[in-house]
C-alpha cells in the first residue's frame, strides 16, 4: 500500500467510523481499529471431527453477518487451518498462525490433545485463543491463563449430571465405553464422579485409541458381561458409526446405552432408527423451545441450508464473546485488559440460554437431559442449573 492510498483509505474508514465528521481529527485514529482483524480458524476440517470444525466455523461466521460484516467496526479476514485432530501437529499449526500469518487471535479447537498444542503457544505468545469445543479441563484450570477463554464446556461438565441420573434410573452396575484420549478419559471420570457417589459400581472401563471405530470385540465384551446399562463418549462419524454397531449387534433395547450429547448430536439425520429413544446430558438440546434458540436455528438453516447442533452454537458463542469485548475497546485490541475484562463480564445471550464465564474462563451454563425423538435431541428437564465443573477454583489466574 503505497502512502497516499493508505491515507486514502484511512480517510475512508475514519469516515465510515463517523469520526471526522465528529471533528476528532485524522490522527486520533489508530490504525489498529481500521486495519482488518485477522482470525486464526484452527479446526479440523478433515476426519471423524470434520463436521465439527465445518458447523463451529459456520456459527462463528453467523455472527458476523449478523452484524453486518464487522465486528466492532472490524471487518475480518480468516486464516483456515485444518488441524486434523492431530495432536502431534497442534502446537507447530498454532505456532505458524502467530508467528508467520501474525493472526490477531486463535479460534479453535475440537480435540483436546490438539488444544493443548494451543494453549502453549497462547500462553507464551499471549495471543488470543477462545476454545469453541475442545473440552480439556486443563485450559481453565492447572493452565488457565487471562488470554484463553472458552465458550463450550469442559469434558467432565456435560458427563458429571448422567452419572446421577443413571443411578436415579435404578442402574446398579455399568460398563463405560470411550476413545482413549484427553476427551473420554475426562468424560468417564465426570460420569463416575456422581455415579459413584450415588452407590453405582462400574464393572469395566472399555477404550478405544482414537480415532478408531472398530467397535466389534468391544460389543462382543459388552454382550458378555451384561451390565445394567453403559456409558459412552464418542463424537461426530465416530459416535454415528458406534450408534449402528450397537444396534446391529442387537444390543440396542436390550442393555441401555447412555452418553454425553455428544453421542447425538450433529449425526441423527444418517443413523436410521439406531439411536431412537437415547437419554443424554448436554448444555444444549436442538429441541430446546426457546425463542433465542428458534431465531438462531431458522437463521443458520437459511445462511448454510444446513440444521445446526451443539458445535454450531459454540462456534456462534465464540463470535458473541468476541465481539463483546471488541465493544468494550472500539475494536482495539491492543488494549487487551480493558478487552478481556469486558469478556469475563460478558452475559453471553446464547442459542443455549443465558450464560456467563468461570474464573478460570469456562461455561457457567445449565445442563439438560435429553431423549432422541426422530431427528431430534427433545429437551426432556434440566438437571443442574448454572454448572461450575470443574470447579474453576483449581484455576490460580496468573496476572
Ligand atoms: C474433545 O476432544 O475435547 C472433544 C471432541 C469432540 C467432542 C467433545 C470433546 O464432541
Amino acid at each position: 500500500m503505497n502512502t497516499s492510498n493508505g491515507r486514502r483509505q484511512f480517510i475512508k474508514a475514519a469516515g465510515a467510523a463517523g469520526l471526522l465528521s465528529a471533528g476528532a481529527g485524522l490522527p486520533t485514529l489508530a490504525l489498529a481499529q481500521t486495519a482488518k482483524l485477522k482470525v486464526g480458524l484452527m479446526l479440523p476440517f478433515t476426519g471423524t471431527y470434520a463436521s465439527l470444525g465445518v458447523a463451529i466455523a459456520n456459527g462463528f461466521k453467523l455472527v458476523v453477518q449478523e452484524q453486518g460484516g464487522k465486528l466492532a467496526g472490524r471487518e475480518l479476514e480468516y486464516i483456515t487451518m485444518d488441524d486434523e485432530s492431530e495432536p502431534s501437529k497442534g502446537a507447530d499449526r498454532a505456532n505458524q498462525l502467530v508467528n508467520r500469518d501474525k493472526v490477531d487471535l486463535i479460534v479453535g479447537t475440537v480435540h483436546s490433545g490438539v488444544q493443548m498444542g494451543i494453549v502453549k503457544i497462547a500462553r507464551e505468545s499471549g495471543v488470543l485463543n477462545i476454545i469453541p469445543n475442545a473440552g480439556v479441563e486443563a485450559a481453565t484450570t492447572q493452565l488457565c491463563a487471562p488470554n484463553i477463554f472458552r465458550t463450550s464446556f469442559a469434558n467432565g461438565q456435560p458427563a458429571f449430571p448422567m452419572g446421577k441420573h443413571v443411578a436415579d434410573k435404578g442402574h446398579k452396575n455399568v460398563v463405560t465405553v470411550a476413545w482413549k484420549y484427553g476427551a473420554g478419559e475426562e468424560s468417564v471420570a465426570g460420569f463416575k464422579d456422581s455415579y459413584l457417589k450415588a452407590g453405582g459400581k462400574v464393572s469395566k472401563e472399555l477404550w478405544v485409541p482414537f480415532p478408531n471405530v472398530e467397535f466389534q470385540s468391544i460389543l462382543t465384551e459388552i454382550a458378555s458381561l451384561k451390565p445394567d446399562a453403559v456409558f459412552v463418549f464418542f463424537a461426530g462419524a465416530g459416535a454415528a458409526k458406534f450408534l449402528k454397531d450397537y444396534q446391529a449387534a442387537g444390543l440396542k433395547g436390550k442393555i441401555p446405552l447412555y452418553g454425553t450429547g455428544f453421542l447425538t448430536d450433529g449425526i441423527l439425520e444418517s443413523v436410521g432408527n439406531a439411536a431412537e429413544g437415547i437419554e443424554t446430558t448436554l448444555h444444549y438440546g436442538d429441541g430446546l423451545n426457546a425463542p433465542r434458540n428458534k431465531a438462531f436455528q431458522l437463521a443458520y438453516a437459511k445462511t448454510f441450508k444446513l440444521q445446526p447442533d451443539v458445535y454450531a452454537v459454540q462456534g456462534y458463542d465464540a463470535g458473541l464473546l468476541l465481539l463483546a469485548g471488541l465493544k468494550a475497546v472500539n475494536g482495539d485490541m491492543n488494549r487487551k485488559k480493558e478487552m478481556y475484562a469486558a469478556m469475563e463480564r460478558a452475559e453471553i445471550d446464547s442459542p443455549r440460554g443465558k450464560w456467563k464465564m468461570s474464573k478460570g474462563h469456562n461455561p457457567v451454563q445449565d445442563m439438560f437431559l435429553r431423549k432422541v425423538v426422530g431427528t431430534e435431541n427433545r429437551v426432556t428437564g434440566t438437571v443442574i442449573k448454572a454448572l461450575d465443573y470443574p470447579p474453576a477454583a483449581a484455576c490460580k489466574m496468573p496476572v
